[in-house]
């Protein structure tokens, strides 16, 4: 009877765990060798200058007219007086498109260490670039032409 009773505290316990940890936009990862793909602009303003990276058939897809494809990411890396201060990214899957504004666009803010910002869950940055529906939520698609 004891046993029987502890079963479905237990089993609800390791349910209830993966739960509490997800964060909306935890399955957003860093990859490595981000820096190795297309390099497509640089974009400066006042003391901040950012570096732009996507993979090769992201840009084709940009030049053809087409959306961006399953799996596109692109990664950010923005400097302040010259340091590297975060690295953001956006990743493109259908799965996520109940989770964003934008898209199915999941984005994650990291640390030049690529330690995710725990306190940014992407909310913020959905919302923004929710307003670029009409270039697949990227702003700097036209940038991807040149
Ligand atoms: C207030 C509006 C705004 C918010 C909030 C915002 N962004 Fe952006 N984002 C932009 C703009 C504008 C650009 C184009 C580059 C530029 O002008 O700095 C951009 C560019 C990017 C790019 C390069 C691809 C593109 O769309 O051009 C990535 C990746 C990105 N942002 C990720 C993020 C992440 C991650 C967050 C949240 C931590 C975020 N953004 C929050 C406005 C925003």
């Amino acid at each position: 009877m004891r046993i029987a009773t502890c079963i479905p505290v237990i089993g609800g316990l390791i349910l209830a765990t993966p739960l509490i940890a997800q964060v909306l936009n935890d399955d957003v990862a860093l990859r490595p060798d981000y820096r190795e793909g297309a390099h497509y602009t640089t974009v400066t303003r006042g003391g901040i200058t950012e570096e732009l990276y996507t993979s090769a058939d992201a840009i084709e897809a940009a030049r053809a007219g087409d959306p961006f494809p399953e799996g596109t990411v692109i990664t950010m890396d923005d400097f302040r007086g010259g340091e590297l201060t975060r690295i953001l990214v956006m990743e493109k899957r259908a799965a996520w498109s109940d989770r964003s504004d934008s898209g199915s666009w999941l984005f994650r803010e990291f640390a030049p260490d690529g330690t995710p910002n725990m306190q940014e869950d992407g909310t913020r940055c959905q919302s923004c670039h929710a307003s670029q529906g009409a270039n697949d939520y990227v702003f700097t698609r036209d940038n991807m032409m040149e």
